[in-house]
């Protein structure tokens, strides 16, 4: 795409402004007080007992933090990138117009040290989000500038607790500095994975919850590597939502032998119904070799309150678009390792080195003004998107602008929900179905980070 189409695109998707589902100005009742100010700058924080320097925040000593958004309230934000360099945010799920979207030359120019850009939209879901960089991602996001981001409802259902925990992993020596961001051997299988596993910024955080209470855990997994397989023995609780929407297929989860599988860039809200006994507590675990690890806890506190997960009210629906499977067309799309002669690839901005990934056997050329989308879709129409992984490796498979349905798997049972992220296991393949409901360039990239940076990335366009 030339510099040319880029503006073009950029005008197109601002007339999609209106048009896209319910149409988001209608749902716009009133804007938000002022302008949020975010500044994108370097930070140093005491993850372990020493200070780690080198971080990226939007504070100087503080995680990214937790943005409460209202659904059908316009956000602006004025994001400033006091960092070295360059930049731009991308709102995660979010189904926004275009170039909002925040991705470098597909969606807008990135930002340079010292730039601003403004970015406002009205969410029209509500739901559990995040945000994150999508320029230089393999070192802005590693460094830590990975933030959970709330749409809330007008209905609440009736928690006792709201806990938004954003689990990611940090590659720190034992001195708690930063070492090497990323590998060529881990590019080139699962991705170069942390040292340090955190949630919230924290190992092993205890949070207080009243006993016999009900608490919402707002799950993200914003880790550029880490597939987190989880569990939470003992506690009596279900998955009430995945990747922001209200689950609408039961997910069979807690169960000893299943984990809930949470790939990056995916999130799962989980009601809990605390213990009645005081100081009793409940452990999240991921599963992983060596043995299952805690990554937080949560601890009675208080009288039995004695509520009950029937308590809760249900979640209210987001508007989603009704596919039309009989005339769906079927687009097919093959993830794995990239052509021997492949180019050295930069992702959208920025590049690690080398190449090795590709999508359709071809690597992503290296950025947005040198490639055509994979595929150009029909706005209104219904896709099935068939996604075969033919590598060893599990690919996150996430798609900006719109949502997506799974509908079958040659591995596994799935249950049809809608997702931004499809959590592809080794060899498999899964259909999904998708309303091309969002004009724009859509990029779609597996979210294993150094997977998006040596080849496995591309867009979709819709017109
Ligand atoms: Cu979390 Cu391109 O996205
Ligand atoms: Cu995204
Ligand atoms: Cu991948």
């Amino acid at each position: 795409m030339k510099r040319r189409q880029f503006l073009a695109t950029s005008g197109l998707a601002a007339l999609g402004a209106t048009t896209l589902g319910l149409g988001v100005a209608s749902l716009a009742r009133k804007a938000q007080a002022a302008p949020m100010a975010m500044t994108i700058q370097p930070a140093r924080y005491a993850l372990e007992g020493t200070v780690t320097e080198g971080m990226i925040s939007l504070s100087p000593d503080a995680p990214p933090p937790v943005l409460r958004l209202r659904r059908g309230v316009e956000f602006v934000a004025e994001v400033t990138n006091q960092a070295e360099d360059y930049t731009a945010m991308h709102w995660h799920g979010l189904r926004i117009r275009n170039d909002m979207d925040g991705v470098p030359y597909l969606t807008q120019v990135p930002m340079g040290p010292g730039d601003r850009y403004r970015y406002a939209f009205t969410p029209m879901d509500a739901g559990t989000f995040w945000y994150h960089p999508h320029c230089n991602t393999m070192d802005q996001m590693a460094r830590g500038l990975t933030g959970v981001l709330i749409v809330e409802d007008d209905e609440d259902p009736g928690f006792d607790l709201d806990l938004p925990v954003n689990l990611r992993d940090w590659r720190l020596g034992d001195d708690s500095q930063f070492i090497d961001l990323y590998t060529a051997r881990g590019a080139a299988r699962a991705g170069t994975f942390g040292t340090v596993m955190t949630a919230n910024w924290a190992q092993d955080p205890i949070y207080d919850a009243p006993a016999g209470g009900l608490v919402r855990l707002r799950l993200a997994a914003t880790d550029t590597t880490r597939v987190y397989r989880l569990h939470l023995p003992g506690a009596e609780g279900r998955v009430i939502a995945l990747d922001g929407h209200p689950v609408i297929d039961p997910v069979g989860w807690p169960a000893p032998d299943a984990p809930l599988i949470l790939g990056p860039g995916q999130r799962a809200d989980l009601a809990i119904r605390m213990p009645a006994g005081e100081g009793a507590e409940l452990a999240l675990l991921n599963e992983q070799p060596g043995g299952p690890r805690s990554l937080l806890r949560l601890r009675a506190t208080g009288e039995d309150l004695g509520h009950a997960l029937d308590d809760l009210r249900p979640l209210t629906a987001n508007a989603l678009p009704e596919p039309d499977l009989d005339n769906a067309e079927l687009i097919e799309f093959v993830f794995g390792w990239s052509p021997d002669d492949a180019p050295v690839n930069n992702g959208f901005c920025g590049t690690l080195g080398y190449t090795f990934w590709s999508i359709n056997r071809e690597a992503w050329p290296g950025d947005a003004s040198a490639s055509d989308p994979l595929a150009v879709l029909e706005r209104g129409r219904t896709y099935i998107l068939r996604l075969r992984n033919e590598s060893p490796n599990d690919h996150p498979i996430h798609l900006h602008g719109m949502i997506f349905k799974p509908i079958a798997s040659n591995r596994r049972e799935v249950a049809q929900n809608w997702l931004d992220t499809a959590m592809l296991l080794e060899e498999e393949t899964m259909d999904v179905v998708l309303v091309a409901d969002n004009p724009g360039d859509w990029a779609f990239h597996c979210h294993v980070i150094e997977h998006q940076k040596t080849g496995l990335t591309g867009y979709l366009r819709v017109t």
